[in-house]
């Protein structure tokens, strides 16, 4: 265990299984469509490469990255787009890969947004999910962990861009955040938003 790490949530052999067990869930779900898998950088990008070769069928991968309008975007959940997709989805099935779902407000946005393209479906493949209160209630298809309202780190998720390479999901030491804030939320970290 990294020695910035107080406790660990979920253990790599965890996440290991439970991608086994998403991917073989969504080959059933998805037989004979033409599947697109949206990962949501950066945080999205170990769990899609593990994910997308738990797939069982032929699929495409494709990315989008957002980022924050300053400080009003905690709030108002507006987000810029940085890097869209490369084509139209109308002829495709749509699964956005998440890392975690917080508050809920990326995945709002990201899900208003590509409706509007009229995708043949639209659903969410999270790994984790925070057991807490949200504005809008979010329908998610499949759900790797729930896990309780701590910030947490690993396999894709960073404080300050940082210990996204860790192979699990933990909560980091208090001292870590000695000379910043700790972060509300996962979608920003304190060296972002100044
Ligand atoms: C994190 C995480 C989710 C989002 C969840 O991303 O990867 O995308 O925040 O938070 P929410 O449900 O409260 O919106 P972040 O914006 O930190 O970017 P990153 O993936 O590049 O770390
Ligand atoms: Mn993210
Ligand atoms: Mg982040």
């Amino acid at each position: 265990m990294h020695e910035d790490i107080e406790e660990i949530l979920v253990t790599q052999e965890q996440i290991k299984a439970k991608v086994k067990e998403l991917g073989h869930q969504i080959t059933q779900d998805y037989q004979g469509k033409n599947l697109l898998l949206l990962g949501i950088l950066k945080g999205a990008i170990p769990f899609i490469a593990d994910l997308s070769r738990a797939i069982d069928m032929l699929h495409e991968i494709d990315y989008m990255a957002v980022s924050s309008y300053g400080n009003a975007t905690q709030s108002s959940g507006v987000v810029r787009i940085l890097k869209d997709l490369e084509g139209p989805i109308d002829q495709k099935h749509v699964l956005i890969v998440e890392d975690i779902v917080d508050s809920g407000l990326t995945l709002h946005y990201m899900l208003d947004l590509l409706r509007q393209r009229h995708p043949l479906s639209l659903r969410v493949c999270t790994l984790l999910y925070k057991e807490r209160e949200r504005a809008k209630p979010l329908e998610l298809a499949y759900i790797g962990f729930r896990i309780p309202n701590l910030f947490v780190v690993g396999y894709g998720l960073d404080y300050a861009q940082r210990y996204r390479n860790l192979p699990y999901v933990g909560v980091l030491k208090p001292e870590v955040y000695q000379n910043n804030q700790k972060p509300e939320r996962q979608h920003k970290s304190p060296a972002e938003s100044s």
